[in-house]
């Protein structure tokens, strides 16, 4: 395979299932060498910026201690304190950045923002999430469904909820490409454009894999080996929309009775964070508002599935280290 150095990573699309294995296989012999605590620093003396123009815990901190394990140092940088996209715009921060650093990452708005980074800054950019994409996340989820079944090819992985968005557009592209049978359950309104379903199908025709929406969601978690669902309102939609989302995906929320209907040994993931409970201030005010317990998924199956879905978010971390690395040149 060519080496991945000076690589972007805006979305999977870009990628070949080959490599998209190479991140994986690096990922596992990252979290090998960290479980071991062997040094693995070998990019010291980079420099690495970290913008992020929408919240984070997981993202942010793998790219942290990610960078920091591998002996490099980052820069944070929010919006509100920088002159990102008020007084400069996000070409003249790029080429800025380009300047300093040897690789940036990116979360924001539209897919254009974080291309426009790459475009300008001349050195590796990686899509942290956008509206469009998390590619990322996908490979974390991957790793993970490596971790529990030994091979991720002909896996049946279903995603209830808004399928438009980020994950669930990011998914189909990842399953479509390494072969696993990617099912989406959700009003029709909620699956993905039909121009990036005709993209997938292409791909799941030459991996083995499959592409299938369904409305019914009893119907599309039956013999599934994995269930995953995400938030119904994303970071950047309004607020306004929420009765429209809950009247909408009520029907997709991941109860026991969806998970009876998944393999004896089927995992449940999400990307997190997640509505499973009143014990944040959103949870709490939307519990009191629309009189319900949870959102996309109960906190029984939540608690009940907790390996999984902290094993896949700890693998965020090992899978962006992969992505620096590979991108940034480091020797295996
Ligand atoms: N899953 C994910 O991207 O989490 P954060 O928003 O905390 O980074
Ligand atoms: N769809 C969610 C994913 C969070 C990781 C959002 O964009 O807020």
């Amino acid at each position: 395979m060519t080496s991945l150095k000076g690589r972007n990573l805006l979305t999977l699309k870009d990628y070949t299932p080959e490599e998209i294995r190479y991140f994986l296989e690096l990922a596992a012999k990252f979290k090998k060498l960290k479980k071991d605590r062997v040094p693995h620093d070998r990019l010291k003396g980079l420099n690495v910026a970290l913008v992020f123009e929408k919240n984070s815990t997981r993202t942010r901190c793998s790219f942290e201690v990610a960078a920091y394990d591998l002996g490099m140092h980052c820069t944070f940088l929010d919006p509100k304190a920088s002159q990102l996209g008020k007084k400069e715009s996000i070409a003249d921060t790029a080429a800025v950045l380009g300047r300093m650093f040897d690789g940036i990452e990116y979360r924001g708005y539209g897919q254009e923002r974080v291309e426009c980074i790459a475009k300008y800054a001349h050195v590796p950019v990686w899509n942290g999430l956008t509206n469009e994409y998390h590619p990322t996340q996908i490979l974390a989820d991957i790793m993970t469904v490596q971790e529990y079944f030994g091979d991720e090819k002909g896996k049946k992985l279903v995603y209830l909820g808004d399928a438009r968005y980020n994950i669930g557009n990011s998914l189909m592209v990842g399953c479509a490409k390494l072969g696993l049978h990617f099912v989406v359950s959700a009003p029709k309104a909620y699956f993905p454009s039909p121009e990036l379903v005709a993209e997938c199908e292409k791909w799941a025709d030459e991996s083995g894999g499959s592409i299938t929406m369904s409305e019914d969601p009893m119907e599309a978690v039956e013999g599934a080996d994995v269930v995953y669902t995400d938030v119904w309102l994303s970071m950047g939609e309004p607020e306004r929309i929420w009765a429209e989302r809950i009247r909408d995906l009520s029907a997709y929320k991941v109860t026991m009775d969806i998970m009876k209907k998944a393999k004896k040994d089927a995992i449940f993931m999400h990307c997190l964070p997640s509505f499973h409970d009143h014990e944040t201030e959103l949870g709490e005010k939307m519990g009191e508002i629309f009189d319900i317990a949870d959102m996309e998924v109960t906190d029984e199956v939540f608690q009940a599935y907790r390996d999984s879905i902290f094993d896949e978010a700890e693998n965020r971390m090992h899978t962006i280290k992969a992505v620096m690395a590979a991108t940034l040149g480091y020797e295996d």
